[in-house]
């Protein structure tokens, strides 16, 4: 499924014409403290400092696109959008231990984070966060990719510690979750029913690999799952834990458009997480609105990115603005008060994965 460079560019150039027809307006009240003009002082340039970068990077190879955008996820999900994903030693972060579970994310999502941090501080001095930087990052990825541009509230700080393993399990749903549990991961998010679907369209671009499916197709097949479909995957993973990857989805893997619904509506969804959208009654009507109304899509996918971006931010003078965004500051004051360890949760969805 490879991707000319001159389409890419052609995707790029396009996308960037389209971008102030989709442009979402800020609607709604944000978090308090943080901002949509938060750096118009401190760092005007950031925006297209950070957008300039990434074309640049996109233009290489567009799949760094769909690894930001899950990192922002992950970052979000565990312990709030507070840059923790990223600190050296955090369960999915550069300094991840052989013995615990693989989140793979993808190693470059780091290093493309920690090159735009240094960009932009070059720039504007240590003003700028890194846990900002991320929501930026997966904004253009989205955009970039041929998805809606909308305005992200910035002001985040970053945090000083990042969350346990057991933590992280217990707070990232697992593909092989039904929509129940999915509802349910979100719903404690307070993301309903339309803003999970919508978010889960960002699979609409990236990869899996074979251990995240695999049930699916053994020892027993899937019943709702599309055969043909099915039997290709068995030949992208020979075994249950075959090192390899395919596409999220199969009709448009590189572009950020409305097909991973049509997918769906087809039973070629990935993940159980995914077809199971399709089948619950819940969620099915939902799915075939987006599988036949791209635009509704998009806005509903950037109202639910704004709100899922402002999920337990730290602001104001909580946390701090990272000089590496993989390690902590070192002369940080507040380090006794990071070191308070929040309740340990039990992996429980999880258990026995990977
Ligand atoms: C609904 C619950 C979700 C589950 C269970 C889930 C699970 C997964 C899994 C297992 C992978 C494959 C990882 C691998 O094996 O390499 C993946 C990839 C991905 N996910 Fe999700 N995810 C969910 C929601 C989201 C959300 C909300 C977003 C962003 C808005 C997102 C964005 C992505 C992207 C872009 C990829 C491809 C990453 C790459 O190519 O490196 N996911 N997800
Ligand atoms: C974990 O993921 C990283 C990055 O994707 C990869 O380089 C590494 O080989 C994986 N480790 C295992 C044990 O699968
Ligand atoms: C994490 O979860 C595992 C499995 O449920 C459990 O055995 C372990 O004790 C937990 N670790 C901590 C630090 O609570
Ligand atoms: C969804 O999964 C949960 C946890 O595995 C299970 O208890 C529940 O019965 C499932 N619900 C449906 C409708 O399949
Ligand atoms: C990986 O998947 C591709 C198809 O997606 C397949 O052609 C290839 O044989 C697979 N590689 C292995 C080692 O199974
Ligand atoms: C898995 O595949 C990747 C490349 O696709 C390779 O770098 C890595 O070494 C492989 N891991 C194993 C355990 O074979
Ligand atoms: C950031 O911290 C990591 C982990 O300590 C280190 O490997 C890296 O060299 C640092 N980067 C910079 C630019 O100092």
């Amino acid at each position: 499924m490879a991707t000319s460079s001159s389409s890419v560019s052609l995707l790029l150039i396009s996308s960037l014409l389209l971008a102030s027809l989709n442009e979402a307006k800020p609607s709604g009240p944000i978090v308090s403290g943080l901002s949509w003009t938060f750096y118009q002082k401190s760092c005007p340039n950031l925006e297209s400092i950070v957008r300039k970068q990434l074309q640049k990077v996109f233009k290489k190879d567009i799949g760094q696109a769909a690894g930001l955008l899950r990192l922002h996820f992950h970052d979000c999900f565990v312990q709030g959008c507070d840059g923790s994903v990223l600190l050296e030693g955090s369960a999915a972060g550069p300094g991840e231990q052989q013995s615990i579970p693989n989140l793979t994310l993808r190693k470059q999502a780091f290093e493309i984070i920690n090159d735009l941090r240094a960009r932009v501080h070059k720039k504007c001095g240590r003003v700028v966060s890194c846990s900002d930087i991320v929501v930026l990052a997966a904004r253009d990825s989205v955009v970039l990719s041929g998805g809606p541009d909308y305005d992200v509230p910035l002001g985040r700080r970053d945090g000083l510690g990042f969350a346990t393993v057991n933590a992280t399990l217990a707070n990232l749903p697992p593909p092989f979750g039904n929509t129940t549990v999915i509802l349910n991961s979100f719903g404690s998010k307070n993301l309903n029913a339309k803003e999970t679907v919508a978010l889960s369209g960002g699979h609409t671009i990236g990869i899996s690999h074979c251990p995240a499916f695999t049930s699916r197709l053994y020892p027993t097949q899937d019943p709702t799952m599309d055969k043909t479909f099915a039997q290709n995957l068995k030949k992208a993973c020979p075994t249950a834990n075959s090192n390899n990857t395919t596409v999220l989805d199969i009709r448009s893997p590189n572009v950020f458009d409305n097909k991973y619904y049509v997918d769906l509506m087809n039973r070629q969804g990935l993940f159980t997480s995914d077809q199971d959208l399709y089948t619950d009654k819940r969620t099915r009507g939902i799915v075939t609105s987006f599988a036949v109304d791209q635009k509704l899509f998009f806005d509903e996918f950037a109202k639910a990115m704004i709100k899922m971006s402002q999920l337990s931010v730290l602001t104001g003078n909580q946390g701090e603005v990272r000089a590496n965004c993989s390690v902590r500051n070192a002369n940080n004051e507040n380090f006794l008060a990071s070191v308070v360890e929040e309740a340990v949760e039990e992996p429980g969805v999880w258990a026995g994965f990977m």
